[in-house]
């Protein structure tokens, strides 16, 4: 079975709904003719679906309010505090779409980079919340292709102390290689995507992907 059949038939990978919504939105930001401005709002949008849909996965508990009409309404209540953490740079374009929904949220960041010396994913700088060990990790990357710096993430938010399956690692593209790896280092964790693609390539950008997500988003390319 190839890691592309393997990775979509994950029970612990979760695409979004392939609605032509979405495959709208994704048509816009992968189109290279896309200005930068659209880039950003059609961005924003998909991450505001993904934060949404990461949000299915926390715990819930039975809760019952009464409505203005006096009649009891049997629902449910978020258990549980949850927390932010994104991988520089490119994660941080979608903190704002978690504090859109979650006011007030705690947002850690952690920068990897490749150590030219071993070619190994190597932590540069990482600010976690205190009690981070007790919260569930929105874990934040708009690109996964190898693997390598999420993988080398998650070890950090480990040693930190947060348990593997309260990581939810949102993203919008993947490679089925990096999906993959995540999903086979780490049997708990879970993760959410908008959309899973073919391949990479030698210089380990996704295919057909939409390039260099960090320079498009905030206007380095
Ligand atoms: N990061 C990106 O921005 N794009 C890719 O294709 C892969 C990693």
């Amino acid at each position: 079975m190839s890691a592309y059949e393997k990775v979509s038939q994950h029970s612990r990978f979760h695409l979004l709904p392939q609605t032509n919504q979405l495959k709208g939105l994704m048509t816009i930001i992968r189109d290279k003719k896309t200005k930068r401005g659209d880039f950003v709002f059609y961005s924003d949008r998909v991450i505001r679906l993904l934060v949404e849909e990461g949000l299915n996965y926390l715990p819930v508990v039975e809760k019952t309010v009464t409505t203005p009409m006096d009649v009891p309404f049997k629902g449910v209540a978020f258990e549980g505090r949850i927390c932010g953490v994104s991988i520089m740079r490119a994660g941080e374009s979608m903190e704002q779409g978690l504090r859109d929904v979650c006011t007030s949220v705690r947002i850690g960041k952690v920068l990897i980079q490749r150590d030219e010396r071993t070619a190994q994913p190597k932590l540069y700088y990482s600010k976690l919340p205190n009690d981070i060990a007790d919260r569930w990790v929105l874990l934040l990357d708009p690109m996964l292709a190898t693997g390598g710096s999420a993988i080398k993430c998650v070890e950090v938010l480990q040693e930190a102390g947060v348990k593997e399956d309260r990581i939810l690692f949102i993203n919008l593209i993947c490679a089925p290689e990096g999906a993959l790896a995540m999903l086979e280092r780490f049997p708990k964790l879970q993760i959410i995507s908008a959309e899973l693609d073919e391949s990479i390539d030698e210089q380990k950008f996704i295919l057909p992907g939409l390039g260099d997500f960090g320079d498009r988003y905030f206007g380095t390319d």
